[in-house]
């Protein structure tokens, strides 16, 4: 049994999710033979590095996150700051030859996620990408489907992650909607998801039409202490928000099949509607994060159900069975980061990498680039370097 020892830059609603998966990893993968052990947390806050001793039984803690990484009892890194600070954390990991897994978008810019693949390629360092839908159960039995030619040549796409969490005006101006600090809006925050699950399932994108908007201009400043994006503020200062709040977009795939992506942080109503819907020339796939052990087949064969059916992730799609015995038991949100860690931990141990990696992370900032362009020009993008 190896034991590694672990730093987390930024103790916010990530970093709490990466230390709790990462200690529940023996529970779910004993063959992995790795226990983590809580070494030093990096935050600016007092009462979340206290409580991060207090909760996960970190060692020490520090306020400077460079001190964190110097720390010779860390082997592994989880990077879960806000967005600005992923390029340098990445940057410094690389250089003291330290594996990290970092959260989307790996920086403010899609070049940021460009230029941090390419370090950690050429430092030869193990990297994991908090894409978390792409490893529900239901969503690798969709994979699976699609790879056995049970959906046949897929004709459409409609990806998708709408929600809600600034749909209230009086949802203070975090980090989140702060062009220095967040970079991007929907386009880092939540379109990432969408394109890497969109690459997953449909393969690469050759081009981009897309339009974008910002619906609520201006945003109380948060409250001293405040954190996180689901709070509200009344009674300070209103700022405007600096990035866009809706993202619509055509896409091309290389494979010939059309699709739509489309993203939004206010849209009432829809919590955490992240999903798709592929439609092959044999069958068709639908997925909905809300509902995510569920997965809706249809096919088009003689004789067939005309319209879907609802199977329950079960032993066989994907790592289900590490987490519930049967069909209809439900896995939850926080499984998903025990099975990113999974891999993480394998791919540092093995020296061998796994998908979701930096690389995807890579890829994802591709079409990311292309969506920008097209914003810009309001014309068809190509996917790839800019011309
Ligand atoms: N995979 C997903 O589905 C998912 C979901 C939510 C957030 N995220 C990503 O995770 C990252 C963090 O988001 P969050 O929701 O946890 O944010 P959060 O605001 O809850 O937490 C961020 C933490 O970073 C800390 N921080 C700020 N400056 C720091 C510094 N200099 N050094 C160390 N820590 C510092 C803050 O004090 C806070 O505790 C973002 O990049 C976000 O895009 C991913």
């Amino acid at each position: 049994m190896r034991t590694l020892g672990l730093a987390v830059v930024g103790m916010g609603w990530m970093g709490e999710l990466h230390t709790r998966a990462l200690l529940r990893l023996p529970h779910h993968y004993p063959e992995v033979q790795a226990r983590v052990r809580p070494v030093v947390v990096a935050d600016p806050r007092d009462d979340r590095r206290q409580a991060a001793a207090d909760q996960y039984g970190f060692a020490r803690s520090t306020a400077e996150w460079r001190d964190a990484l110097g720390d010779p009892g860390v082997d592994i890194v989880s990077i879960t700051a806000p967005n600005a600070m992923h390029a340098e954390v990445i940057a410094a990991a690389v250089d003291a030859a330290k594996p990290f897994w970092v959260e989307k978008p790996v920086g403010r810019s899609p070049q940021d996620a460009i230029d941090a693949a390419a370090a950690a390629r050429h430092g030869g360092i193990m990297s994991a990408v908090g894409f978390d839908y792409e490893v529900a159960p239901a969503v690798m039995r969709a994979r699976q489907l699609i790879d056995d030619g049970t959906v046949g040549p897929i004709r459409t796409y409609r990806g998708h992650f709408l929600a809600d969490y600034a749909a209230d005006p009086g949802v203070a101006r975090s980090w989140r909607f702060v062009r220095g600090e967040a970079g991007s809006g929907v386009l880092g925050d939540l379109m990432t998801h969408v394109i890497d699950q969109a690459l997953l399932l449909c393969g690469p994108i050759d081009a981009v039409v897309a339009d974008q908007a910002t619906f609520v201009t201006e945003r109380p400043e948060p409250a001293a202490g405040m954190a996180g994006h689901f709070g509200t503020a009344e009674g300070t200062q209103m700022a405007p928000v600096e990035n866009e709040d809706h993202i619509g977009a055509l896409v091309r795939f290389a494979s010939g099949a059309r699709g739509t992506l489309e993203v939004g942080r206010t849209v009432v109503g829809r919590n955490v509607q992240m999903g798709f819907e592929l439609y092959g020339d044999r069958a068709a796939l639908g997925w909905t994060f809300q509902r995510m052990n569920e997965l809706e087949v249809a096919s088009s064969a003689k004789g067939a159900e005309r319209g879907f059916t609802v199977t329950y992730a079960r032993d066989g799609y994907g790592d289900f069975s590490r987490f519930q015995p049967g069909p209809g038991i439900p896995m939850g949100y926080d499984d998903l980061k025990v099975i990113e860690a999974s891999r993480f931990v394998r791919s540092v141990l093995s020296g061998q990498p796994l998908r979701p990696n930096i690389e995807t992370m890579a890829e994802v900032a591709e079409v990311m680039g292309a969506i920008e362009r097209s914003v810009s020009t309001g014309k068809w993008a190509k996917v790839g370097p800019a011309t």
